[in-house]
């Protein structure tokens, strides 16, 4: 029972393509809080994202990923998800020939011992699905498939919903959002935050965190966490920008 409640981030390195993207990252999530995570393009956040999920891509060289006490730093994604981890992609893939209600269940049937029933799922799903202000027929629809930017942001926030997930991180969840989808998924988001779950948001811009309120927010430049602070630090960052995090020009 001395187990700590918290998704831990120690002193992550991470290569990719034998290039050294993040250098020490130190972070920890816990249940029932909102961390935001900003930083200029190329910063590391995505990365730290796809590291966070298991991506085979992401080689982490040194330090480790503790869920709940637990060391998950060389656990496939499945296992990840099953120990109560999701990831919303910044570019969610298209699944041709599989619909979303199939790719839910399946995702929400890997996540628990026993599966759940047909009709219990469908009256979850639409239940969720109304929330998130999704037409019935998406339900039908091969995931992704033809869907607009903000329709792959709302199956994002679906999935996520049917998961509830112990520790959730959503990478740019706001890009290619209109301003009434944003307050629809961030609607999603906040129906779902509680003491249970904690959230990493990664975005660029201080907009999304008008509508997710984040309890602390971390600046990411250049594979490092360089300022840590509370919402203010958000805002400083919309007036002031990344500038002054940058390291010296080479040059
Ligand atoms: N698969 C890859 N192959 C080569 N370089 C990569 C790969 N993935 C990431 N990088 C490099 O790592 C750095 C960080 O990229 P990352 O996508 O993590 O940034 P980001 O902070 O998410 O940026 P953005 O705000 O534009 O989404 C970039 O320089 C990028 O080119
Ligand atoms: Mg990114």
């Amino acid at each position: 029972m001395s187990e700590q409640q918290e998704l831990k981030i120690e002193n992550l390195h991470v290569r990719v393509e034998d290039q050294e993207i993040l250098k020490g990252i130190d972070l920890t999530v816990e249940p029932g809080k909102v961390h935001a995570i900003m930083g200029p393009n190329g910063g590391g956040k995505s990365t730290l994202a796809y590291t966070l999920m298991g991506h085979p891509g992401y080689e982490v060289t040194e330090g480790r990923i503790l869920l709940d006490g637990t060391d998950i730093t060389e656990m496939a994604p499945d296992e990840r998800a099953k120990a109560g981890l999701f990831l919303a992609f910044q570019y969610p893939h298209s699944i041709p020939g599989v619909t979303m209600a199939n790719f839910l269940r399946t995702a929400v049937n890997a996540t628990r011992p026993e599966p759940v029933s047909p009709r219990d799922f469908r009256k979850t799903m639409r239940e969720q699905m109304a929330l998130l202000k999704m037409k019935d027929e998406f339900a039908g629809r091969y995931v992704n498939e033809g869907f607009s930017g903000g329709e792959k942001k709302r199956a994002e926030i679906l999935q996520m919903a049917m998961l509830q997930p112990k520790y959730a991180v959503l990478d740019e969840t706001d890009s290619g959002l209109d301003i009434d989808a944003l307050r629809i998924v961030a609607d999603g988001v906040n129906a779902l935050l509680g003491p249970e779950m904690g959230v990493l948001v990664i975005t660029h811009y201080q907009r999304l965190l008008n509508y997710i309120k984040p309890d602390y927010v971390h600046v990411l430049v250049g594979g490092r966490i360089v300022a840590n602070g509370g919402p203010e630090l958000a805002l400083e960052l919309e007036r002031s920008g990344y500038e002054k995090f940058e390291p010296p020009s080479a040059a």
